[in-house]
């Protein structure tokens, strides 16, 4: 068994490791397999992790689970040598298409240096002795010490399918690595191999289901849920690694403790792998000059598609999830970059902003496209496509020219109207609107021009949370904060 490194306390006599010969497959790095696309099972069908009470993660969920998810957890016992004095697997938490995810119990918590455990950390809080102590506090305090306890600490074991390239693998556990102290970020513990089989070992996360409540989220609480999910994009972006899966089932959050963390680096890179030159790096003029040369600037609109297209086709990641996918992503640029997670953390912000999840619901990339070009015209979207050397033609009737803004998609998407002449309406209140704001600013077509994660964190919306801090000196807010608030 290989492992990765996890810091034994001083002075304990970590348990043996055999690092197998450099010859052994987890010596990878070259793998040849090009991967243009990653098709994820749809949120619908990801088995998520529902709020648990901290305490009690007993036999009782161990027994409700299905035979073959009891089987599936005896087999990675079995599987991996001295797993068992390691970790109790208490019950599946995820399932996704790479990989299953378990709750366990770390059982030797106490040999190791857990820098990991932040829980940990905020609650060793000092506490002041007893003035004087009578007898039967000495019992106790012996008694305490003969028996130590503290509540069990569990960890998120992510079993990664055997099926996946030893490259992706690799890259995962090597990208969580070099984001370890990253906030926001899940750290990796340790991982663990066997065979073909690797483990990763996270810090176990509480979090709700996303669809239980993003319905009743204040624009307070979804400015404190972005400023979390953006703090974790700010340090991704730093180390200029693209997370490329942006989803709400991969940012864990407690609405409870107001906390969220970003996971899953399955389908992480850095910026410039494999990059070719695009047009969007280039340009307005060199742009325009390319676009009149190109066949189809001289051909003019056409309808349809050359029966006989010589070119050859065009190549790019397409890693993501669908719903999610930027539009340079849709469009195949060959250059793709950090703001790629800006647009999908602003499909969340929709999401939550419009009530409806999934938001985009799209079978394919084309059918992606035509559901941004929906909201945003032909105009913007055909400007948005040449960027990338892509002439976007259609004749679908319900894509008009100039499309919608997001406020009005917002409020037809949570029923409402601005009211109009007749006043009638609940139009969007001040806050609404900075929200709507910001995410025009996420939204962008043009990936130079979307904000950044760093710009993000300062913008008036991601500071609504400081509002309630103590030193907050509130502006002096205009009319609009008459309005009704939903
Ligand atoms: N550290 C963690 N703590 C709690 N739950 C987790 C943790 N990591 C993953 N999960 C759960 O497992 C699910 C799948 O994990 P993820 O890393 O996204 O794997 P996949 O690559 O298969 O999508 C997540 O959506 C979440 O519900
Ligand atoms: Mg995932």
């Amino acid at each position: 068994m290989a492992s990765v490194a996890r810091r034994p306390l001083p002075e304990e006599q970590p348990f043996a490791i055999h690092q197998d010969a450099v010859t052994d497959e987890i010596e990878m790095g070259d793998d040849p397999e090009q991967r243009t696309e990653e098709i994820r099972a749809p949120e619908e069908e990801e088995v998520m992790a529902s709020i648990e009470s901290s305490e009690a993660e007993s036999s009782e969920a161990e027994s409700a689970a299905p035979t073959h998810v009891v089987r599936d957890m005896e087999r990675l016992g079995d599987d991996i040598p001295g797993f068992r004095e390691k970790y109790r697997l208490i019950k599946r938490i995820g399932e996704g298409t790479f990989s299953t995810v378990y709750k366990a119990e770390d059982l030797q918590y106490d040999r190791y240096l857990n820098e990991w455990d932040i829980e940990e950390k905020e609650a060793t809080k000092w506490v002041p002795p007893p003035v004087r102590r009578t007898q039967d506090d000495r019992d106790d305090h012996f008694r305490a010490q003969e028996q130590p306890r503290r509540r069990p600490k569990y960890v998120a074991i992510k079993k990664i399918y055997v099926t996946s390239s030893p490259a992706r693998i690799y890259n995962e556990l090597e990208l969580l690595h070099v984001l370890r102290n990253c906030a926001s970020v899940c750290p990796l513990i340790t991982a663990f191999r066997h065979t073909d089989q690797v483990v990763a070992i996270l810090p176990y996360f509480r979090h709700a289901d996303f669809r239980d409540y993003f319905r009743h989220m204040t624009i307070t609480d979804t400015a404190i849920y972005l400023r979390s999910l953006f703090t974790a994009l700010e340090s991704v972006h730093a180390h200029h690694i693209l997370h490329r899966d942006i989803k709400p089932t991969n940012f864990l959050y407690d609405p409870a403790t107001k906390r969220g963390v970003l996971v899953d680096f399955g389908l992480a890179e850095r910026e410039g792998t494999d990059a070719r030159p695009c047009l969007c790096h280039e340009s307005p003029t060199v742009r325009r000059r390319r676009a009149e040369m190109s066949v189809a600037g001289q051909a003019g609109p056409q309808q349809g598609y050359p029966k006989a297209d010589t070119r050859p086709s065009r190549r790019a990641n397409r890693a993501g999830t669908r719903g999610f996918r930027a539009p340079e992503v849709l469009f195949k640029c060959t250059e793709q970059t950090t703001k790629l997670d800006i647009w999908s953390a602003g499909v969340i912000l929709l999401t939550i902003l419009s009530r409806r999840f999934p938001f985009f619901n799209s079978a394919d990339d084309v059918e992606a496209l035509v559901e941004i070009a929906t909201i945003f015209g032909t105009k913007k979207m055909k400007a948005a496509g040449l960027l990338h050397g892509c002439v976007l033609e259609t004749t679908i009737p319900t894509i008009g020219l100039g499309g919608f803004n997001l406020e009005k998609i917002i409020l037809w998407s949570t029923c409402r109207t601005d009211g109009g002449k007749d006043g009638q309406g609940q139009p969007l209140d001040a806050e609404e609107k900075l929200a709507v704001e910001f995410l025009n600013r996420c939204m962008d077509l043009d990936p130079s021009k979307r904000i950044s994660a760093t710009e993000a964190l300062q913008h008036d919306f991601l500071k609504l949370p400081e509002k309630g801090l103590p030193g907050y000196e509130e502006e002096d807010l205009d009319d609009e904060m008459d309005f009704v608030t939903v």
